[in-house]
């Protein structure tokens, strides 16, 4: 492997992906294609941009991919339209992206004969109740509630139908809730850091009891890469770092880290078909490849995440008044 293709590289996830990859060998040749939709942005690629090969493009422009993928070794798949409450809005641009860009993605490293790694979320499972012992795992059966994790759940079926009846060389991974620097403003944990900066309350979807599997973006890039250099074609590995937390608990912390009293948030309308608890079993990574989590302590990689942001308004400041405006306007 030295040439990467990473989709979706100007959004949270991908662009600290190219940044791990690149400490962990400077040799490494990586090229990005994002459209810079409002979740991907070039200032997100900072630095970073100099030393890769940045393309503005869509993952859905078959043409485009023929030639950016032929030109590659391996292919990191992260582009996705990814917030589940944009989903219930409009679904349509998530089974464009989610959907017809993955099956573009699959059409190309079919015809070249490429490795590709795609990158899922465990929310294609459905959701678990609170006290459920069970955690997903790689046999739990796919059960979607939102258009968001559909689109997700299809895009799997894909890259496993394409491994299947093609025999392209695939591996899937399904990943719990991210945080870390880089992440939209409209996901919770960021939402709520930058509120508190901004003067304004943290906002607690209904009654904040849903239950969420925290794990720092550098732990499940970590993992991405122990997958692309020992994982095993076909196989499907899970991402979790046991970080259960509910939403109330996890509001609070952030307050009290940022030295606010911990009631100083507001309850505001719940999304709709608001998923109870993710959780995941990561066992056969860590048997397998012999993974394992640098983030052990949820609350140190928080107060990492809350110093990000503090230094680094002029990145997020840009999104936030826009972004805001939408939620008022949904009563959230
Ligand atoms: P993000 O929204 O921050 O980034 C996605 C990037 O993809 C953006 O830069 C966007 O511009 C780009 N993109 C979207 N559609 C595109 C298209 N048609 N063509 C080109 N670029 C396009 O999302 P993220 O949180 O970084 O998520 C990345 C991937 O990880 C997604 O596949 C998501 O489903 C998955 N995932 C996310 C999490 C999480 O907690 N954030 C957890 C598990 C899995
Ligand atoms: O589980 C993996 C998934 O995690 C990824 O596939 C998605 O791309 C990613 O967005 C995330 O999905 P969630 O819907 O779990 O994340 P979100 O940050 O939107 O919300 C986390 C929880 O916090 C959820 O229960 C809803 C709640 N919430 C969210 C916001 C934005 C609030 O209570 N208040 C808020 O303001």
């Amino acid at each position: 492997m030295k040439n990467i293709l990473v989709t979706g590289g100007a959004g949270f996830i991908g662009s600290n992906f190219a940044r791990t990859m690149l400490d962990k060998n400077p040799r490494y040749k990586i090229t990005i294609i994002d459209h810079l939709g409002y979740a991907g942005d070039e200032s997100t690629l900072g630095r970073l941009k100099r030393k890769i090969n940045f393309v503005k493009g869509d993952i859905a422009d078959l043409e485009l991919i023929d030639i950016l993928v032929g030109q590659n070794d391996t292919v990191v798949h992260f582009a996705a339209e990814s917030h589940n409450d944009n989903s219930l809005k409009d679904p349509w641009p998530f089974v464009q992206s989610n959907i017809i860009g993955t099956y573009s993605i699959l059409e190309a490293v079919r015809k070249h004969n490429k490795r590709l790694h795609h990158i899922s979320t465990d929310e294609v499972f459905g959701d678990l109740e609170l006290n459920d012992p069970r955690r997903f795992n790689e046999a739990t059966p796919y059960n979607p509630s939102s258009p968001y994790s559909a689109t997700k759940a299809g895009s799997d079926h894909l890259v496993r139908a394409w491994v299947r009846s093609f025999g392209v060389k695939a591996t899937i991974s399904n990943c719990s809730n991210n945080y870390g620097p880089y992440q939209h403003v409209e996901k919770f944990i960021p939402r709520q850091i930058t509120n508190i900066i901004s003067g304004i309350k943290p906002k607690l979807y209904g009654t904040g009891e849903q239950v969420r599997d925290w794990i720092h973006v550098d732990d499940h890039n970590s993992a991405v890469a122990l997958i692309l250099e020992k994982g095993k074609i076909g196989e499907t590995y899970l991402i979790g770092a046991d970080g259960e937390r509910n939403n109330k608990d996890v509001i609070e912390l952030i307050l009290s880290i940022m030295g606010k009293n911990k009631n100083e948030y507001e309850h505001v309308k719940d999304r709709a078909g608001h998923d109870m608890r993710y959780a995941i079993n990561s066992s056969k990574l860590q048997k397998e490849l012999d993974w394992q989590p640098k983030f052990n302590n949820f609350e140190d990689g928080l107060k990492q995440t809350i110093e990000w942001y503090s230094n680094n308004q002029d990145w997020w400041q840009p999104q936030k008044a826009e972004t805001e405006k939408k939620y008022k306007k949904a009563g959230q």
